[in-house]
């Protein structure tokens, strides 16, 4: 059914208003994250007890997390899902009813987390578990709107795309409930789920829906298909099949049987599958173009995702060998390897998506003085991060296993640390001016001359 002007008016609604909360999500979450930051140098800094490392460090993370990207990559994989199915949204009333519940589960998620009450340490569901539940309603709300809408796809292949982004939001209703069940919450088995939900929460949701986006911005900044709808397709299933199990690679040398450990490490070397054969798709979709990359911030914004997802994934691979571990494990490298992962793949390819398909919704573009900061200092910010925390992370380990003082390895990562509070106060920085963006793409003066041909049925497929 092809979509009429208010079926266009609607879609151009819910999109806009999931990108703006995502990104007060963004400017609140990473204002905690420059915080946190500058508390390793100055640890009485802002001391009150709502203010402490404790309380803030989930607030940073599930807010990014639930806050920032899951918002954005709905609020996208909505406009995706309508417009490469040439179909209006099959209701344009429970993508508002999700958006609430998204947000009312994130504010009271913080709020419970600032007043000290929490599910314990269960990484990325600290929040108390009656309040994951209203987030996990609103993922089930999400799903049944995506398959709906694209149900009603006018041809007979699902786009590429779609596959992810509803793919993501299955497996994530299973995951979002595994972490709930009480069944699964006490003793060594908690372990194996924590780690089943950690890294399916990057795995399984973050990456597919960051990857649906690519598949569909990327053929439409280039006029051109994608490379391989096969390699596509076969990324996706080798994707589903080797990533639920590499879970226990966070727990290597723990009580967790051995073999378990020894699985998650062999699964995590057959990820270079999906992650190289994905990756290839997209660079060589850009073969031959790669000079289009200096006239439009969109393109340069999606390379940058690409690379982040091929580099940091790939380090990952590396990170789950038994010999790296123990100089890695528990240090500040994992963090680095976290933003090298959420930020420079998953948070670059939400800014090029938004870059690429907002101003086609509203008909608004972004100034070239705003893409420009805000992409050399995100790109600057989150390379000096990087960096900063993989060598100071590889030094903190390096102490650790010649058993000196504990003491020493923080003496030693101090400048790194500095050097992190600069990485980030530029990102956060960055991050106003992407504010300002959004602004404009949203509420702003309409362009001249929209950027790209207006989008029809599934012309990203073509
Ligand atoms: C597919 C290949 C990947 C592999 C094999 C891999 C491997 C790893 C390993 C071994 C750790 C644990 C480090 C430790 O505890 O010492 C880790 C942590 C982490 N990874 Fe990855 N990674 C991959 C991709 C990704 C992607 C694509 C993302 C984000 C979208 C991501 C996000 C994270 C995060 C947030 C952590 C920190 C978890 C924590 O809080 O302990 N990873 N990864
Ligand atoms: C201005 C930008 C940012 C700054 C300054 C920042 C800073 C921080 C700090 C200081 C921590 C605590 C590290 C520790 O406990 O040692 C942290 C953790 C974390 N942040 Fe950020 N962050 C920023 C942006 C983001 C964004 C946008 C995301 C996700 C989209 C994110 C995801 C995470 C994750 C997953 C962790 C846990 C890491 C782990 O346990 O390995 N951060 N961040």
């Amino acid at each position: 059914m092809s979509p009429g002007e208010n079926d266009d008016r609607a879609l151009r609604s819910a999109f806009v208003a999931y990108t703006v909360t995502a990104t007060l999500w963004l400017l609140f979450a990473t204002a905690v994250g420059v915080l946190l930051a500058y508390k390793f140098g100055a640890p009485d800094f802002a001391p009150g007890e709502w203010l402490t490392f404790g309380r803030l460090r989930p607030i940073h993370t599930n807010a990014t997390f639930f806050g920032w990207a899951s918002l954005a990559l709905v609020g996208l994989a909505y406009y995706v899902a309508a417009r490469s199915s040439g179909t209006r949204l099959y209701s344009v009333k429970l993508a508002w009813i999700g958006l609430v519940l998204f947000n009312v589960a994130a504010v009271a998620g913080t709020v419970a987390l600032d007043l000290g009450y929490n599910d314990g340490n269960l990484e990325y569901r600290e929040w108390p578990w009656p309040i994951r539940l209203i987030f996990l309603a609103a993922l089930v709300i999400t799903a049944w709107n995506l398959i709906g809408t694209v149900a009603r796809r006018g041809t007979k292949d699902i786009y590429l795309s779609n596959w992810y982004t509803i793919g993501g939001v299955l497996w994530t209703c299973i995951i979002a409930l595994v972490a709930i069940l009480p069944w699964y919450q006490y003793g060594l088995g908690q372990v194996s789920v924590s780690g089943y939900y950690m890294h399916n929460a990057v795995g399984m949701w973050f990456t597919p829906l960051a990857l649906g986006i690519f598949y569909y911005a990327l053929p439409k900044l280039l006029s051109r298909p994608i490379y391989s709808y096969a390699l596509g397709v076969f990324a996706f299933w080798t994707n589903l099949v080797f990533y639920p199990i590499i879970g226990a690679h966070h727990f290597l040398f723990s009580p967790l049987p051995w073999w378990l450990q020894t699985t998650a490490i062999v699964f995590s070397v057959a990820m270079l599958v999906p992650v190289w054969g994905g990756s290839a798709n997209f660079l060589l979709t850009m073969r031959g173009r790669l000079r289009d990359l200096v006239h439009s911030y969109p393109l340069m914004f999606i390379f940058v995702g690409v690379i982040g997802y091929l580099v940091g994934s790939t380090q990952g691979t590396f990170e789950a060998f038994r010999s790296l571990q123990e100089v890695w494990h528990l240090t500040n490298f994992t963090v680095g390897h976290s933003h090298l992962t959420m930020y420079g793949f998953v948070t670059f390819a939400i800014w090029g998506g938004v870059y690429a398909l907002l101003p086609l919704a509203t008909g608004k573009a972004p100034g070239q003085l705003g893409l420009s900061l805000h992409f050399w200092m995100a790109v600057v910010g989150s390379f000096i991060y990087v960096i900063s925390l993989s060598i100071g992370g590889t030094i903190q380990g390096l102490d650790w296993i010649h058993g000196q003082p504990f003491i020493e390895s923080v003496v030693d990562i101090q400048a790194y640390w500095v050097w992190r509070g600069i990485g980030g106060a530029l990102m956060f920085l960055s991050h106003v001016v992407f504010a300002w963006n959004v602004w404009r793409m949203s509420f702003g003066p309409s362009a001249k001359a929209a950027p790209l041909a207006p989008p029809r049925a599934n012309e990203a497929a073509a």
